[in-house]
This record gives C-alpha cells, structure tokens and sequence, in this order.
C-alpha cells in the first residue's frame, strides 16, 4: 500500500475486511451482485464499495457528505485498487443531487443514525432504484442503546447510557468544553437521536416495502445478553442496539 495514504484512515478502510462480511452475515446473506448496479449511502473511507466491486458489482457508486473521507476513498481506489477505476466511483455529494439512475441495490452501513433527515433520504433513494430493486441498511447504535452516544461523552470509563442519564443539555455542555466549534443540539454531533420507533414509523411511511427488520443482529454474547434483555416489557428501546433492514421498491 502506498504511504501517501494517512494510516490510521488505512486502518480504518482495512477494517472493513472483517466489518463486511459480517454486515452481510447478519442480514443472514448478501445478494448476488454479479454485474449489478450498487449504490453506497455513508459510503465513508469506501470499504464496503470495494467489497461490491470484489463482489463482481459491474457498477459501483459511493456517496458521502464528508469531503475528507471522499478525498481518501478516491487516493486508495486510485493507488490501491486501479482495476476498479472503471466500475467505482467516489462522490462527495448529497443524493438529492445525484442524477435520478435506476440502480439495482443502494447499501448503507452504519449510516442511517447518522441521517438527520432520514425520510427525505428514503424518498430520494426511492427514486434511484429500478423495479423490484431494494435498499439494504444496517446501522448502529442506536441512541437510546447503552453506548448509543458513539462515544461523544466520554466518561473517565465507558458507562453505558452515560448520554441518557445526563440529559441532553449536560452531554452538550461537555462536548462544548473541548469544542472550538460550539453545539447546541445533540443532532450538531451527527446523531439524528431517533428512537426505534420512529424508525419503525419512518420505514413504514416510506414508499418503499418493508421486505425485512430485524434488530439486535450480533453474534457475541453481549450482543445476545441485550436481545434477550430488549424482550422485557419497557426495555426494548434501551436494549436494541442495532437494526438490519431491507426495504423493496415495489
Ligand atoms: C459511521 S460512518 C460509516 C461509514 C461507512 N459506511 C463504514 O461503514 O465505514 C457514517 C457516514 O455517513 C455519512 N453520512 C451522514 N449523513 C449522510 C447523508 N445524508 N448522506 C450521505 N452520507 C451521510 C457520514 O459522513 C459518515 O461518513
């Protein structure tokens, strides 16, 4: 690998090597991509979009609002991946400017709790994919979970629901003391703070068909000790961390 790329970004696309077929294996299989048309949602460094190309995707869009990280996917796809160049590219762009093309998969992993407008997007995806062509997204934490903060609070120690037992005004007003760049909503952060509820309802409103969702998708114990506890009645918001979904545009 070359040494102009930044190594912890390196690191970080390398990761996917383990990440991807794990996000595959919890939504219990990946399709069959061969010369398919794939869009990335949240693509970040591009390590699932490489992954598609890998999977014989004919053609491979990845799509990121982070500038940085859009400028490192297209240096490592440029340096390390030369043979993709003609199936993959790297945008940074909002989908909503992205030209209305019928793709046959859009992807999106650990993305969507991200999204601060999630409805607008699945609108937008909606419109870029053919018949029968379906959404696959996995993501998480989510919020309410116990580390559903990404980290942003920092305690001396991980405390799980830290975040929650704060409020929102002492988790702002922390993150704000080593900020030079000052928040006021948790949202700020690049956390839409929705509750598994509300993406219950957002999936169900959207013009797309709910064809699977499924949530707490891990194969560790912690994963399955919080599965088994989210079944409790009142718990399951603050026990479900995760959501694998498919969604089909009919
Ligand atoms: C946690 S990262 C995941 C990146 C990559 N999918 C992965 O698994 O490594 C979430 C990414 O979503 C991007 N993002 C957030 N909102 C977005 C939006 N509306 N459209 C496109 N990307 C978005 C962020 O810039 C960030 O790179």
């Amino acid at each position: 690998m070359n040494e102009r790329l930044n190594p912890s970004d390196l690191a970080y696309f390398r990761r996917g090597e383990t990440e991807n077929p794990r996000f595959w294996r919890r939504f219990g299989g990946q399709p069959d991509f061969r010369g398919a048309s794939v869009l990335d949602v949240g693509c970040g460094h591009g390590s699932m979009s490489i992954y598609l190309a890998e999977q014989g995707a004919a053609e491979v869009v990845g799509l990121d609002l982070n500038e940085r990280l859009i400028e490192f996917a297209n240096a490592n796809l440029e340096q390390n991946f030369p043979h993709f160049a003609d199936r993959v590219a790297f945008l940074c762009l909002d989908l909503k400017d992205y030209p209305l093309e019928p793709f046959d998969y859009i992807v999106s992993k650990d993305t969507f709790e991200h999204v601060l407008d999630l409805p607008g997007l699945l609108e937008e995806m909606s419109r870029r994919l053919r018949a029968g062509g379906r959404v696959y997204a996995g993501f998480g934490p989510l919020y309410n979970s116990p580390f559903g903060d990404h980290n942003v609070v920092r305690p001396p120690f991980p405390i799980p629901w830290a975040h929650l037992l704060l409020g929102d005004q002492r988790v702002i007003r922390r993150v704000n003391r080593r900020r030079r760049e000052k928040v006021s909503a948790i949202q700020d952060l690049g956390m839409n703070r929705l509750a598994l509820a509300d993406y219950r309802r957002i999936f169900e409103e959207c013009d797309l068909e709910v064809v699977s969702f499924q949530t707490n998708r891990s194969d560790k114990l912690s994963g399955k000790t919080l599965h088994a506890l989210s079944k409790l009645p009142r718990l399951e918001e603050y026990f479900t961390f995760n959501i694998y979904c498919v969604l089909e545009k009919t």
